[in-house]
């Protein structure tokens, strides 16, 4: 008998392909909202890496594969959070404060971050769970934080320091390592975040491969992660992806497989290149030990010192990401109104982070080089140069002294160059966002309001929306008005519910797209209806509609470079009364097969909830969780009736809330938790719900969001207990929710919502006063103001109140002004 050894007799079995052996230390972060088809060349069997993390706390959808991950408690928000959120993962290890000695990252002070970890940290020690110490930066302020933070926090358990790493050469990076680990009581380390940056791909291959193996060698270096998992970005090399999200010669190093699937286009503009003719590359200095970034160093940094202060920045740091642009681009503001309740400072003390910083993408640029572009178009203030380039991406944003600046300002002088002089009474703002209306309602817009939910929609809704399917020259009509009418209301994205049949959503597609605003378009799926004559025929043929629609409106825009294509389907099942489990099911599965947005109504109106409950024997937010249609591409509108533990099942899920505060007033009976909703870290825009609203301004959206928020605080049983939680929101961070909250909650670029360098170019112009005058325009009235001193505080919150039209001098969407299309 012949004796074949089992060794040999597995390999014969074998396909003949080498596998990588998975490496303990080997891992990857990624942001969360990357392209999700990317992920599976990471996830696949055969790759090398056994542990990934994407600076959040809570396992994203994209890391369903089995490769551990490593929860992080990036900065100072949500952390009252993080024991359960630790809990309920069963997480062995932890990561704390990403880069706090560094302005732009999590900018905590280091007594502050003692106290944090104290509190909340140090007691996840006696769960078992092995706390990683805050990772600083490895330029100068690194080593002298963590000193002052070990200093700190004598009695803290810090089981191993995480460290970040950018530079060239191998002999830094080992220096740097050494240095931490010897200074920190030899300490392990992991190494959280590190690459060379050098633009030459040999040389960065080389760099990974020796650094590689000689941590593998290194006991004390428990774990390591390249920075990063992304595509090429303006001639970086230290990517892991082709431009079509396979593995390029990098990647296939580290992760140790080959491609299993190439993605294709970018569905994320996140990761995207930021476009423009791609000669003359020019090097942006790179704060040595930073991930490089987009930036001129500290162009747009708001640098706050002191531990208030450190507080204030991780607190409202969101909304500061639009005082950042005002307080940079306009003159100073010189706030007159600096009494802060005891409601307001409270607030600010807990409110949250939002989703985006979880993901830890939105500081996050990894790119060292911008083009130089050839400047389209410019404006200016006295305090600031604004430009964009050809492809509508703002390519220069610094203060108008600087060398630069000047230049540009000189050379466009002398040349044809589009500049817009910006007056002492003006401002850019990003464009609004509008995250709920239905397109075809417009067509009733004010009408019939006095209905409860499901009556309205039998009476007025769907006979509407099955007018224009009726009717493609109305619906023309209808959607091009709608399209003038965002315009004049300064709205530069919108997400809109259309009706049931292709040709009507089509048409609502290409009008948006020719209009320039951002569209995000859903055909409505509904295989029940109350309406015998509205509904599609079967659930096989609602999933057949669907797909032709995606792929038409993909096709649409499919010859346009990518930063030009406006317009993207979404996946609209109305709400759950008018979807069946099968439905409900495969557009559920084609979201995923596709990455595709998806929109719906949850937790709405007290018939509606109750309807659902009565047939579906359950809640709709179980519904649509349990059909993959809770995703972090999702958005669902209203959700009023949603409790704090829903809201935070929403958060874990990614999944925005479209809040339509007007709408709400009419047909929830219920105002929205908006406040309890921000607590849970749930990503928040505002909707105008045309026409179960009946205003299309956001502004309006904005006010009501603020008015509601009091009545709700007013109402409030516990008001005079000194420790409750006060429910007002303030007036701007309802501007906050209406553009920068927005963009976030669309997955529009990582930093839309705020003036960069590398963000599109989506901004609205705004005109308080007359420079030459001083009179205030449109229904403002400044009468003892000191003109002199440019835009105080008060003067923006006035318009807030009761501005209009008549200040918005101008719109752009990526670059491009927009004016109405019959102009
Ligand atoms: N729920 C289902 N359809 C609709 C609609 O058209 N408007 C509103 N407000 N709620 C809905
Ligand atoms: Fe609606």
């Amino acid at each position: 008998m012949l004796l074949v050894p089992l060794s040999l007799f597995l390999s014969l079995l074998l396909p003949s392909v080498s596998f990588a052996a998975k490496d303990q230390k080997r891992g990857i972060s990624f942001p969360a909202n990357d392209n999700a088809a990317d992920i599976q060349n990471l996830n696949q069997s055969k790759s090398a890496v056994t542990w990934q993390y994407d600076w959040g706390i809570y396992n994203p959808f994209l890391a369903e594969s089995g490769i551990e991950y490593v929860p992080m408690q990036w900065g100072a928000g949500g952390i009252e959070n993080l024991s359960n959120a630790m809990a309920s993962q069963k997480a062995k290890y932890l990561l704390a404060f990403n880069e706090p000695d560094f302005d732009e990252q999590s900018n905590i002070d280091a007594n502050l971050a003692a106290q944090l970890w104290m509190q909340y940290i140090e007691p996840l020690k006696s769960t078992g769970i092995k706390l990683g110490g805050p990772a600083v930066s490895s330029s100068g302020t690194g080593m002298p934080w963590l000193q002052s933070f070990f200093s700190a926090c004598s009695n803290c358990t810090i089981d191993f320091i995480p460290i970040h790493w950018y530079g060239e050469g191998v002999e830094g990076f080992y220096d740097y390592m050494w240095s931490i680990h010897t200074e920190f009581g030899n300490r392990t380390i992991w190494v959280t975040e590190y690459a060379d940056t050098s633009l030459n791909a040999t040389d960065v291959e080389t760099f990974l491969n020796q650094t590689t193996a000689y941590m593998d060698t290194l006991d004390w270096v428990e774990r390591y992660a390249w920075f990063g998992y992304f595509r090429p970005e303006n001639g970086s090399a230290y990517n892991f992806l082709d431009a079509d999200g396979g593995l390029n010669s990098l990647g296939r190093s580290y992760i140790g497989a080959d491609t299993v699937v190439r993605s294709g286009p970018a569905t994320n503009t996140a990761g995207a290149p930021i476009g423009g003719p791609t000669v003359n590359l020019a090097t942006v200095s790179v704060d040595p030990g930073h991930a490089p970034t987009l930036l001129p160093n500290g162009a747009e940094t708001l640098k706050m010192s002191g531990q208030i202060w450190a507080i204030l920045i991780l607190c409202i740091v969101d909304v500061l990401l639009f005082w950042v642009f005002l307080i940079v681009l306009l003159k100073p503001l010189t706030s007159t109104s600096n009494k802060s309740t005891p409601c307001d400072a409270h607030q600010r003390q807990l409110c949250p982070l939002s989703e985006s910083r979880k993901s830890g993408d939105t500081e996050r640029l990894p790119t060292r080089q911008v083009h130089h572009y050839r400047i389209q178009s410019l404006s200016w203030t006295t305090t600031r140069v604004t430009a964009t380039n050809d492809s509508g991406f703002i390519a220069h944003f610094e203060d108008s002294h600087t060398e630069e600046s000047l230049t540009l300002l000189r050379n466009a002088a002398s040349t044809s160059q589009e500049i817009l002089t910006m007056g002492n009474g003006d401002f850019l703002l990003p464009t609004f966002c509008d995250l709920h209306l239905h397109a075809p309602q417009f067509l009733y817009q004010g009408n019939g309001l006095h209905l409860p939910l499901m009556q309205w929609l039998d009476e007025y809704a769907f006979k509407a929306e099955e007018k224009m399917d009726a009717d493609p020259v109305l619906a023309r009509k209808v959607y091009t008005r709608l399209a003038e009418r965002l315009i004049q209301a300064g709205t530069g994205s919108v997400l809109l519910f259309g009706t049931l049949k292709e040709e009507t959503n089509l048409i609502l597609a290409e009008v948006l797209q020719k209009s320039g605003i951002r569209g995000f378009v859903g055909k409505l799926s509904m295989d029940m209806s109350s309406r015998p004559s509205y509904v599609e025929s079967s659930t096989s043929a609602s999933l057949k509609n669907v797909r032709s629609f995606v792929d038409k409106v993909k096709k649409s825009v499919s010859h346009l470079e990518p930063h030009r294509r406006l317009v993207e389907p979404v996946l609209t099942p109305r709400f759950v009364p008018t979807c069946t489990d099968e439905l409900l099911s495969g557009l559920g599965q084609l979201g995923k097969e596709q990455s595709l947005m998806i929109q719906s109504h949850l937790a709405e109106a007290h018939d509606q909830v109750e309807w659902v409950r009565k047939e579906r024997g359950e809640e709709d937010i179980k519904v649509f969780g349990k059909h993959d249609l809770l995703t972090p591409r999702t958005i669902q509108a209203h959700c009023t009736f949603l409790d704090i533990p829903s809201l935070s099942h929403l958060h874990h899920y990614g999944t925005s809330v479209a809040h339509c505060p007007l709408s709400n007033a009419y047909f929830s009976t219920e105002p929205f938790r908006l406040r309890e909703a921000l607590d849970q870290g749930v990503k928040i825009g505002l909707g105008t719900d045309i026409a179960g609203g009946y205003s299309i301004d956001i502004m309006n959206a904005m006010r009501q969001s603020v008015i509601i928020s009091r009545i709700r605080d007013g109402q409030r049983k516990d008001r005079d207990d000194p420790g409750s939680r006060c429910l007002t929101i303030d007036w701007k961070e309802s501007l906050y929710l209406a553009t920068r909250g927005g963009a976030i909650a669309l997955g529009l670029h990582s930093h839309a919502g705020a003036f960069k360098v590398g963000v599109p170019f989506d901004a609205q112009h705004i005109r308080l006063y007359d420079s030459d005058n001083e009179n205030g325009i449109g229904p403002l009235d400044f009468l003892d103001n000191d003109y002199g001193a440019g835009i105080a505080e008060n003067m923006v919150e006035k318009w807030w109140c009761i501005g209009d039209d008549q200040n918005r001098m101008g719109m752009w969407v990526q670059g491009t002004k927009l004016h109405s299309i019959s102009q």
